[in-house]
Order: C-alpha cells, then sequence, then structure tokens
C-alpha cells in the first residue's frame, strides 16, 4: 500500500501555501487599498457605484465604497473590515485607514522577499504601532467644548473633499450646533449620543437652506384639514395601534334582511368609532401621533374635536418622539391616562419644498435635535448628508475626547520620523520592520499630494525637512502646494481618528501577514446572493485590475 495517496480534504478543495499564499492575501489586500486610494484628501476624487439593481451612489467615504463594492476575496473582506470598524468607531478616517493596512503589507512584502520571517514583521510591526500611538498622543493638543471655533475647524475638515464642500462652513456650524446641544456632562466625563440628532432630508431648495431645528421633524402632514395647523402647549398622545375597527379574526358573515337593520348595524360602527376617539379626548391629549391607521370617520370626530393628528408615523420616529417629548408609546388605548403624554412647547404644519412636514419644538428633553437638509437632488442631499454625518462623528468625538491633531498628513510624517529613531535603537531584525512602518504610514501625505496634482517626492522631502527641524504640524497646503503649519490653516482632527487608524490597520496587516495556508473548500452551486456580483462595468475600476480573475 505504500506511495498510496492520502486525502484528507474534500475532493475539489484548494490549498495555497506558503509564498503563495501570503502573496495572494497581499496582492488582494493592496487591490483594495489602491481602489480607495484616489479619494483621499481634500482633492481626491468621489466614486459612482451601480449596485446590480441599477441603483446609484455617488461618494467618497472609503467605508462606503468598500462596502458598495461587494468584495469576496477573504484577505481583501480583512481590509474591508478595518474600514468598517473605523467608521463604527470614529466615523471618519476610513479610507486612511484601508490605504494604510495596505501599505503596511506592501512594505511587508519586500521584506519577506529579503528573507524576513513574517512573524518577525509581525511583531515589529507591533512595537511600531504602539510606539506611533505614544508619539501621536505626545502631539495632541486640548480642545475644550466652548471653543467653538476651533470645534467647526474640526467640522470642517472632516467634509473637506466631499460632496458638501460649497457650503461646508454654514453645515459646520450647524453640525457643532447640533452636537453641543445634546452633550450629556456626568461626573465630569462628555458623552455625546448621536440618536439625540436626527437628520431629515428634504429635496428641493437649496444646501444653503439646511437648518438646526431644537426638536423633531416628522415627514408627515395632518390628517384632516378641519384639524388646526399650530397647537400650543401640546400634549402628545403616542399611540401604536390604530384608530380603527378591528377586522374579525373568524369569517363572519352577517345577513341584513332590512334597510334598517344595516343602518343600526353602521350605526353601532360609529359608536364604537365614537368611543376610541373619547378615549383620546378624555385623556387630554390635543396631538395624536400615530404609527398605524386612522379611519375616516375617526378623522373627523379628532378634527371636530379640534385634535391635530398624523398617521403613519415610521416606528423609528415614535420612538425618538418618546424620547424628546417624554411621552410613552401606547398601545391599548383602554390604559393611557394623562401621565403617559408627552408635552412639547408646539407642535405645528409647515411647508417645506411644497410638501407639509410637522414640527415639535420647545420638548421636555431638549437634547433631541434634528438638522433639515435640502439640496437640489437625492444625490446632493445623499453626498451631503454623508459628508455631515462624518462632521458630526468627528465633532463628537472630540468634545468626548478633548485631544485634537494637526491634518494634512502632520502626524504621519512626525510619527514616521519618531519611528525611524526609535527603530535605531532596536536589535535584530525587527528594526527593519519598524523602519519599514515607518515609510509605510508616509503614504498619507504621498496619497494627498499625489491627488492633488503635486509632486510627491518634493513634497515628501520639504515635510520631513520642516519636521526634522522641530516644525511638529508641519503639513500639506494641497491647494498652494507647499508645506505650512496645519494648525495654522485649522486643519485639525480628532485624536482618535488617528490612533484608529494605526490599530485597526495594524492587527488587520499582522492578521493577513500571519496567515501562511489557504485552504478553501470549493463552493456549491452559486446560490441567488452570489449570482448578482458585480454589475458589468465594475470590473474596471482603477485599482482592481491587479486582481486576477477568480483567486479564491
Ligand atoms: N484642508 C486640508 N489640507 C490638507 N489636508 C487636509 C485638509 N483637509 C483634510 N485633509 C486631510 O485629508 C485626509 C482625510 O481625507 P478623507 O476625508 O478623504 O479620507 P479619510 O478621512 O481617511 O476617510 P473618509 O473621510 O472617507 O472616512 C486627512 O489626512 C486630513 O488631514
Ligand atoms: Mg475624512
Amino acid at each position: 500500500m505504500a506511495g498510496q495517496p492520502i486525502f484528507i480534504l474534500k475532493e475539489g478543495s484548494k490549498r495555497t501555501r506558503g509564498r503563495d499564499a501570503q502573496s495572494n492575501n497581499i496582492m488582494a489586500a493592496k487591490a483594495v487599498a489602491e481602489a480607495v486610494r484616489t479619494t483621499l484628501g481634500p482633492k481626491g476624487m468621489d466614486k459612482m457605484l451601480v449596485d446590480a439593481m441599477g441603483d446609484v451612489v455617488i461618494t467618497n467615504d472609503g467605508a462606503t465604497i468598500l462596502k458598495e463594492m461587494d468584495i469576496e476575496h477573504p484577505a481583501a473582506k480583512m481590509v474591508v473590515e478595518v474600514s468598517k470598524t473605523q467608521d463604527d468607531e470614529v466615523g471618519d478616517g476610513t479610507t486612511s485607514a484601508a490605504v494604510v493596512a495596505g501599505e503596511l503589507l506592501k512594505k511587508a512584502e519586500d521584506l519577506i522577499e529579503q528573507e524576513i520571517h513574517p512573524t518577525i514583521i509581525a511583531s515589529g510591526y507591533r512595537l511600531a504601532a504602539e510606539k506611533a500611538v505614544e508619539v501621536l498622543n505626545s502631539l495632541a493638543m486640548n480642545v475644550d467644548m466652548s471653543n467653538h471655533d476651533l470645534l467647526v475647524s474640526i467640522a470642517e475638515t472632516a467634509m473637506t473633499g466631499k460632496g458638501a464642500e460649497a457650503s461646508k462652513r454654514l453645515l459646520s456650524e450647524i453640525a457643532v450646533d447640533a452636537v453641543t446641544s445634546v452633550v450629556d456632562t456626568n461626573e465630569k466625563k462628555k458623552t455625546v449620543d448621536k440618536d439625540n440628532i436626527s437628520v431629515v432630508k428634504k429635496v428641493g431648495g437649496r444646501v444653503e437652506d439646511s437648518e438646526l431645528i431644537k426638536g423633531m421633524i416628522i415627514d408627515k402632514e395632518r390628517i384632516h384639514s378641519n384639524m388646526p395647523e399650530k397647537v400650543k402647549d401640546a400634549k402628545l398622545l403616542l399611540l401604536n395601534s390604530a384608530i380603527e375597527l378591528k377586522d374579525t379574526e373568524v369569517d363572519a358573515e352577517i345577513s341584513i334582511t332590512s334597510p334598517d337593520q344595516l343602518q343600526s348595524f353602521l350605526d353601532q360602527e360609529e359608536q364604537m368609532l365614537k368611543k376610541i376617539v373619547q378615549k383620546v379626548i378624555g385623556s387630554g391629549a390635543n396631538v395624536v401621533f400615530c404609527q398605524k391607521g386612522i379611519e375616516d370617520l375617526a378623522q373627523h370626530y379628532l378634527a371636530k374635536a379640534g385634535i391635530f393628528a398624523i398617521r403613519r408615523v415610521k416606528k423609528s420616529d415614535m420612538e425618538k418622539l418618546a424620547r424628546a417629548t417624554g411621552g410613552k408609546l401606547i398601545t391599548n388605548m383602554d390604559e393611557v391616562t394623562s401621565e403617559d403624554l408627552g408635552y412639547a412647547g408646539l407642535v405645528e404644519e409647515k411647508k417645506v419644498g411644497g410638501d407639509n412636514m410637522t414640527f415639535v419644538t420647545g420638548c421636555n428633553n431638549p437634547k433631541a435635535v434634528t438638522i433639515l437638509l435640502r439640496g437640489g437632488t437625492e444625490h446632493v442631499v445623499d453626498s451631503i448628508d454623508s459628508a455631515l454625518e462624518d462632521a458630526l462623528r468627528v465633532v463628537g468625538v472630540a468634545i468626548e475626547d478633548e485631544k485634537l491633531v494637526a491634518g494634512g498628513g502632520s502626524p504621519e510624517v512626525e510619527v514616521a520620523l519618531r519611528l525611524q529613531e526609535y527603530a535605531a535603537t532596536l536589535e535584530g531584525r525587527e528594526q527593519l520592520a519598524v523602519k519599514a512602518y515607518a515609510e509605510a504610514l508616509e503614504v498619507i501625505p504621498r496619497t494627498l499630494a499625489e491627488n492633488a496634482g503635486l509632486d510627491p517626492i518634493d513634497m515628501l522631502m520639504e515635510l520631513r525637512s520642516q519636521h526634522e527641524k522641530g516644525m511638529k504640524t508641519a503639513g500639506l497646503d494641497v491647494y498652494e502646494g507647499k508645506v505650512v503649519d496645519m494648525w495654522k490653516n485649522f486643519v485639525v482632527e480628532p485624536l482618535r481618528v488617528k490612533t484608529q487608524v494605526i490599530n485597526a490597520a495594524t492587527e488587520s496587516a499582522v492578521m493577513i501577514l500571519r496567515i501562511d495556508d489557504i485552504i478553501a473548500s470549493t463552493r456549491a452551486a452559486p446560490g441567488p446572493e452570489d449570482m448578482g456580483g458585480m454589475p458589468p462595468g465594475m470590473g474596471g475600476m482603477p485599482g482592481m485590475g491587479g486582481m486576477p480573475p477568480g483567486m479564491m
């Protein structure tokens, strides 16, 4: 029996080992980083993503691009995860995180070629990351919530180069106002719950018409024109169930033999509806927000009682309304008391862009605010929304952490320089890995320069020399093509954005590096979710060309 091959894997399983496995994984991860690289920085471009249904998303946001791209390669997916984690943790820096992860792997590849073992590279990278975070912490400056202008600068930096560029000043002011009004201060620690800030998008008008409302906006109009348009000192009933007559569960048939009988049947129905409305009135409510339907006749009775009512309110809005007005969500009308009602200073219907919307202001809890976003077309509003989202997040993070660093590539150059010095103090081959890490970080200033059409080598030399002279905040003015003090240019970012990039990118690079064996079982016949894939034309995305077809 000697010489008989033994099969331990299912037939058709594919196994890639050693160098091949490593270089496949690294190539895939690099391709992902390359795909988002051109969007980095103020002069970065946008991408248009078309899904299988033909829906179009135009975005500059790293995490959104990678999510929409529907990536399949397992190692490439890890880079997508880096970007996603970055988005969850801080909301900004998602492109940087993917780009740094890709560059770390590219540098690692060179080292592997020089016969340096991946575990040595991994441990060197870990040392470097630790040091990098230490250096970043030492660069951080304090920001206080009361420093309004600085907070606006943070928001502006996050919005730079995105769809909202043209009106970023106004939107930044709105973002700062919104975040500062929802800050919770307890035991000296500040927290920002972004759930308290809603964004309502309304196509039409100009971006400049966007505004912050201290309260909530519900995109619904009152259900009956006889209802009051405005209710002061509003007592809100938040109803989960419908104001309708219930259909019987069983198929009942009622035989009616005379017109009188029909009339009394209808009368009875009317009475039942009247009773429900009586309960609403009895509770003392003068505004009803109903998550389900309200029958025509009930609408009429409510209007007659001078009650303002809207129906089919979204569940998420109902929950926010409950929080904002201090009301309870009521399911059973029989149990409602006046204590269950919410309070708002004013409930009012107003016309916005041709549609009527309901504004709820002067709430019990002033911590609920709404940003009303306006813009020419749906895509414009969507892209502004995503830029605003970044701004809201970074302002929140800055208020929570109270630590800032300058942007424009300055922290990366400074950290790289410090890492080079640190490398010199190390013995053994890890020194090379730390050096490689330092070089990898310079991908950020290099890409900022490239995307702005500047010479990356000249710019990097200039940046390094300024930093060596002690100008720790020297970064790239991409508009003028000069190296300037970013702090003076008001290009500032929360420290957490930068430390998160370091941590997430390092972890995933190390994880990918440590893999030397890929065992992939053959797929069963493609299920419906696998059939869609990338829509035609997506294969030609810049940077994705490097991935050989069907690599896994
Ligand atoms: N006015 C500016 N001048 C120079 N650099 C800037 C300026 N504004 C922002 N930057 C830099 O641009 C980079 C951020 O670019 P960008 O916002 O496109 O990507 P990201 O923040 O990494 O990811 P994303 O915003 O897609 O989540 C940061 O390094 C930041 O310091
Ligand atoms: Mg950004």
